[in-house]
């Protein structure tokens, strides 16, 4: 046993030593060439075996759920080194989606840049929690310049306007409904509801808004969804309709909430006509407070970056039809600085890892009014002169590292960088639409979302016997049709899963159950293909539609040989805001 005078003479200080060399920084942080060297192996051990197909390469097969559970121990031992537990990361991400692979585009899954994991990891080892500024210190500002920064490009008042980092979309969307239930009924933080509040979305709002509602006690039945156009935009008469039918019923409204870029299709509201329709229930109904209008922008407010780009000069050289789209979405992005607060996940289309997300309110005050009663314990801040976020934060333990890590990114990325990520994932998303258009008679695969805000492309699959331009406006007012060709599009996503998602020929896209609702409201089924990833390439998008073709032929000539699911009558559910992935 070693003694050491400053550590007294305690049994376990030989092991105690190797866990401080081993494990942890020095105070004076003159080990950490260590930690570079365990860096430098994990990322070098996960690469030199993620294989070359879209999702990380499998060695094993796949577990049963009941026995990777069985199967996980806690060792009694300490592992002395801790390189001997990086080879067990390989395993760890056996079948996971690869961000950084041009035929992995399931989902809105960016690939994170470099700039954040430096910064975070460095913060990161000094603990910093965001709670306080107390502890925080700089790096909990970071907080007040992203939302400085997104609050302008939206064109709040820098001055007047907020922000709060949370986690998730699904926490942007909380924070809305609760800043609108304060408004609404400033009663609700101590008697909580009395079942007379509602929450009005739309019906392809993401199930994020549903869950919010129930998990703020509102009650699921009263959240409510509008129609939507078949371009998943909302429709208005039909929210205003249902805004005056609660009202009439006594109902308060919490929040009217307008889509900044649906998880399909990435539509985008005029927040400028739903806030007008907003005032003018006001003051129709002679209402004795004011809905809270929320923008759900976690996917479109990346589009702000384009708030002053010159559409004319096109310095960075778009085509038409890229340029036409950022457009159309950055004007409409623009409108949000009619919402009372709108929604941002740098994890999406912020080129970030998870979890990055921020609430930006026109009104800092709102937030703010969301503080804690002063009855309530709050230990953690005695510097009253310190910015304190936990004090109306809904999380108390916060990450000071992802903050400071998302404003590195953003700033070294700047408007040009995020203008070029997106502008690019335009042109790839339009070359594939394109592709897909030209060969749509002899391939059955056929564009849903051909005039698309976003760079996500849907394709629906036809059956070799019928035309898909014809058969696709036959569904959208056929309801059997519908539900037959979406159990064909289910059927082939499932067999594209199991025998096309890895190896070198293989291809992870995804599928959804609503790329768009039809006129009488159902879901209409496509594959996905989200492009995001910059290493995607004219070459690469090209040869993932070919893949595709040449998937379906095979599968429909297995069909052939066996009866489908749709023959047998069996019927997609796709319905309501939660058919979402
Ligand atoms: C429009 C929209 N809102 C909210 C969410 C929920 O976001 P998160 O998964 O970050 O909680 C999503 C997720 O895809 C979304 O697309």
């Amino acid at each position: 046993m070693q003694s050491n005078n400053d550590d007294g003479n305690y049994p376990y200080l030989s092991d105690l030593k190797k866990i401080r060399e081993n494990y942890f920084l020095r105070p004076d942080g003159n080990n950490s060439d260590h930690l570079m060297a365990f860096l430098k192996e994990a990322v070098r051990m996960v690469v030199q075996h993620q294989g070359v197909g879209p999702t990380y390469q499998r060695t094993k097969p796949e577990l049963k759920l009941d026995d990777v559970a069985a199967n996980a121990q806690l060792s009694d031992d300490l592992l002395e080194n801790p390189f001997d537990v990086l080879p067990s990361l390989m395993g760890e991400l056996e079948g996971s989606v690869k961000a950084s692979h041009p035929f992995m585009t399931k989902n809105v899954i960016p690939l994170p840049a470099w700039t954040y994991f430096a910064a975070n990891l460095a913060v990161s080892l000094y603990m910093p929690n965001a709670v306080t500024g107390e502890d925080a210190a700089n790096s909990v500002n970071a907080e007040l310049k992203v939302a400085k920064v997104y609050a302008e490009l939206a064109g709040y008042d820098p001055l007047v306007a907020g922000g709060l980092f949370t986690f998730g979309g699904t926490g942007t969307n909380l924070y809305a409904f609760k800043m609108g239930i304060s408004r609404a009924d400033p009663n609700f933080v101590f008697k909580g509801s009395q079942n007379n509040l509602v929450v009005i979305g739309s019906k392809p709002a993401h199930y994020a808004q549903q869950n919010a509602t129930n998990w703020l006690g509102l009650g699921r039945n009263n959240y409510l969804t509008a129609r939507s156009n078949t371009d998943q935009t909302t429709d208005l008469d039909d929210l205003e309709r249902i805004c005056v039918e609660q009202i009439r019923l006594g109902k308060r409204i919490a929040c009217i909430v307008g889509v900044g870029g649906t998880t399909a299709n990435m539509a985008i509201d005029d927040f400028e006509q739903i806030a007008s329709m907003r005032d003018q229930l006001v003051r129709k109904h002679h209402l004795d407070y004011t809905p809270h209008v929320h923008s759900d922008s976690v996917i479109g407010w990346s589009y702000l970056h384009f708030a002053d780009y010159d559409f004319q000069d096109n310095s960075l050289g778009f085509s038409l039809k890229a340029l036409a789209k950022i457009r159309r979405a950055s004007d409409l992005a623009k409108t949000f600085k009619f919402a009372d607060s709108f929604g941002i996940d740098f994890h999406k289309t912020g080129y970030i890892p998870y979890v990055s997300s921020m609430i930006i309110a026109r009104n800092k005050q709102d937030l703010a009014n969301l503080g804690r009663d002063s009855q309530m314990m709050t230990p953690l801040f005695f510097d009253e002169n310190a910015y304190n976020p936990g004090k109306y934060s809904l999380e108390t333990s916060r990450s000071a590292a992802n903050m400071v890590g998302t404003w590195l990114t953003i700033t070294a990325l700047g408007k040009k960088g995020y203008q070029i990520l997106l502008g690019h994932a335009q042109e790839m998303a339009q070359l594939m639409r394109d592709a897909v258009n030209s060969e749509s008679n002899d391939t059955g695969l056929f564009v849903a979302n051909n005039s698309s805000y976003g760079s996500d492309v849907y394709i629906r699959c036809y059956p070799s016997s019928v035309i898909p331009a014809q058969q696709y406006e036959k569904e959208l007012h056929d309801a059997t049709a519908l539900s037959e060709n979406n159990s064909y599009n289910s059927d082939f996503y499932s067999w594209l899963q199991k025998s096309k998602f890895s190896g070198a020929d293989g291809f992870a896209i995804g599928k959804t159950s609503a790329s768009f609702y039809s006129p009488a409201g159902d879901g209409v089924t496509a594959l996905r293909i989200y492009v995001l990833n910059p290493y995607i390439t004219a070459g690469t998008s090209l040869e993932l539609i070919k893949r595709i073709a040449a998937a379906k032929t095979e599968f429909d000539s297995a069909l052939e040989l066996k009866p489908t699911r749709a023959a047998t009558q069996k019927k997609a559910v796709a319905n309501g805001p939660n058919c979402w992935s």
